[in-house]
């Protein structure tokens, strides 16, 4: 069996993630590492085994003959360095978001396809297990047509700080952080729908909060306090099929605790996530449907896992990818355009 040759470009959290998952393989072979931090990278190396080290991607790519590299840097490298892996001819698998906006968005995807390489996007939530059986219901019909959908990602006090409240390296706070996953999610649920319509909202009220004693935080790898990016946004986004989701994100907000939901709205039933019940009628009666399903241990390590293998298989076996890059430069487009409409406090149109 030919091992598929494997590289990483920023060794930080979620790249030990991405390796859970890749340890979970037999056809991997750990090449080459890249980071900015070179004690980081150097640390992860010998930890995975990988045989070499760098702290230049476009280096990494000139030595190295690879053929899948997973991209786990801040926000701000996600264009540069998947642009850079696929014209080395790799597959790549970007992170969320996939890039800073739509225009860089769409250089990935073009890259891609002149390439012919694969570039996917780690939409991982793809990939968890109810995210499996809603779809199948949805894709059998059971649903109905989706009309209308909620998703919320609403921390009380998570802003992790470093380069994620710096918005030249993030973009922007909780909507291209958190907001990504949750949009993506009901888009993809829906069977990807264009939006057309964007009204939104972002406010920067609180802050950090760095200051709040006696509550466990998140923090990026390089924490520090500084932030310019928003605290909190909302949005009503509209498709093409008619159907609107309502959301909303949130890095600090003075709310009681952290949640984090997505319900569905069908004209047979409705859906909510995590845990999945359906909600529909049998019988002139109204049902509530809980499908029985063992629960994964770590749900997160899970979804990676299965993340990771999809990744390995569309590269190996040419299987058609679950999470294409054009469904990140849709997703880019949407919070563009939320963005764009908290600023000028009006609509904004999807062409
Ligand atoms: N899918 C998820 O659930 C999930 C969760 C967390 C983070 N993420 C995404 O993963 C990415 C990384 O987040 P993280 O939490 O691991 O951050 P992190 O700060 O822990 O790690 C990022 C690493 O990238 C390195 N880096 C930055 N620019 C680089 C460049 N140009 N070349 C080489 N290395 C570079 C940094 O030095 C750092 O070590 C982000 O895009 C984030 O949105 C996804």
């Amino acid at each position: 069996m030919k091992k598929v040759k494997i590289g990483i470009i920023g060794t930080g959290n979620i790249s030990h993630a991405h390796m859970e998952g890749y340890n979970m393989l037999d056809n991997v072979e750990y090449c080459a590492a890249c980071d900015l931090d070179k004690k980081r990278v150097d640390a992860f190396a010998e930890k995975y085994g990988f045989k070499r080290t760098y702290t230049d991607f476009n280096e990494m790519l000139k030595n190295e003959e690879l053929d899948a590299v997973s991209v786990c840097t801040w926000n701000n490298s996600h264009a540069s360095a998947s642009i850079a892996a696929l014209k080395a001819g790799c597959n790549v698998l970007c992170e969320k978001p996939m890039a800073m906006n739509a225009r860089e968005a769409e250089e990935m995807v073009k890259t891609s396809l002149e390439t012919g390489k694969l570039l996917m996007v780690g939409f991982v939530r793809r990939f968890g297990s109810d995210t499996r059986i809603v779809k199948d219901f949805i894709d059998n019909g059971h649903l109905g047509d989706i009309y209308y959908a909620k998703a919320s990602y609403l921390r009380r006090c998570g802003n992790p700080g470093g380069w994620f409240s710096d918005i030249k390296r993030s973009g922007g706070g909780s909507l291209i952080d958190l907001g990504v996953h949750v949009i993506d999610l009901v888009r993809y649920l829906m069977g990807r729908p264009k939006a057309v319509a964007v009204t939104g909202v972002t406010y920067s009220n609180i802050g950090p909060r760095a200051h709040i004693k006696a509550y466990p935080r998140y923090k990026a790898s390089d924490y520090s306090e500084y932030s310019d990016v928003e605290d909190m946004a909302a949005a009503m986004i509209r498709f093409d099929n008619g159907a609107v989701l309502s959301v909303e994100t949130s890095f600090s907000l003075n709310l009681k605790e952290d949640t984090g939901n997505i319900e569905l709205f069908g004209t047979k039933a409705g859906a909510r996530l995590e845990p999945l019940e359906i909600y529909s009628e049998m019988d002139g009666y109204l049902v509530d449907i809980t499908p029985k399903v063992s629960k994964e241990k770590d749900w997160f390590s899970a979804i990676f896992k299965n993340e990771i293998a999809h990744f390995v298989d569309c590269v190996a076996n040419g299987t058609e990818c679950l999470s294409p890059a054009e469904d990140g430069l849709e997703l880019m487009k949407i919070l563009d355009a939320v963005y764009e409409s908290a600023k000028t406090q009006r609509e904004v149109i999807i062409k």
